[in-house]
């Protein structure tokens, strides 16, 4: 992580704040790149009954967590810190266990989903708490991020196997 070049633009944070700010973001970006890289290859896949409902779901799920992580980057550039999105920062930062090759049922594809999905919300909502010490505006983008994972988290867990 580095910092762009400063300008008048930058919001009047001080630079301690904006680092810590800046890395909480880094690091929920990294996992939401992450997550949609899992996604996709859940989508591609899973074999089994019902398939066609949780393929279409993976893929609703990649959208939405391609789009916040859009919004979490574009969050550190309005503070005034590069966000670093490439694969090797996203493969050596990411604390979600990859899922395994080839395919997989939808049940287990599911469970392997929920567990990982579950285990980064907590992380993001504990990043969250930190924030509201650091810049309310930066926390208020992992607000969004959390209550949209918490959300998705419902309904995977839902449809869940008995
Ligand atoms: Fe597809």
């Amino acid at each position: 992580m580095t910092t762009v070049p400063r300008e008048a633009h930058l919001p009047a944070l001080d630079e301690h704040h904006r680092g810590e700010a800046g890395h909480e973001l880094q690091a929920t970006l990294v996992e939401l790149v992450d997550l949609s890289l899992i996604g996709k290859q859940l989508h591609w896949n899973i074999r089994g009954r019902p398939f066609k409902p949780l393929h279409e779901h993976l893929d609703e799920l990649v959208d939405s967590w391609r789009d916040l992580s859009d919004t979490v980057a574009e969050r550190a550039v309005a503070i005034g810190v590069a966000p670093d999105g490439r694969a090797a920062t996203v493969a050596a930062g990411s604390g979600i266990d990859p899922v395994e090759t080839g395919s997989l049922d939808t049940d287990t594809a599911l469970q392997e989903l929920v567990t990982r999905l579950a285990d980064v919300t907590e992380r993001i909502r504990a990043r969250m708490d930190r924030l509201g010490e650091v810049d309310l505006a930066s926390q208020d983008v992992l607000v969004e991020v959390v209550r949209e994972l918490e959300k998705q988290l419902w309904m995977v867990r839902v449809s869940l196997p008995a």
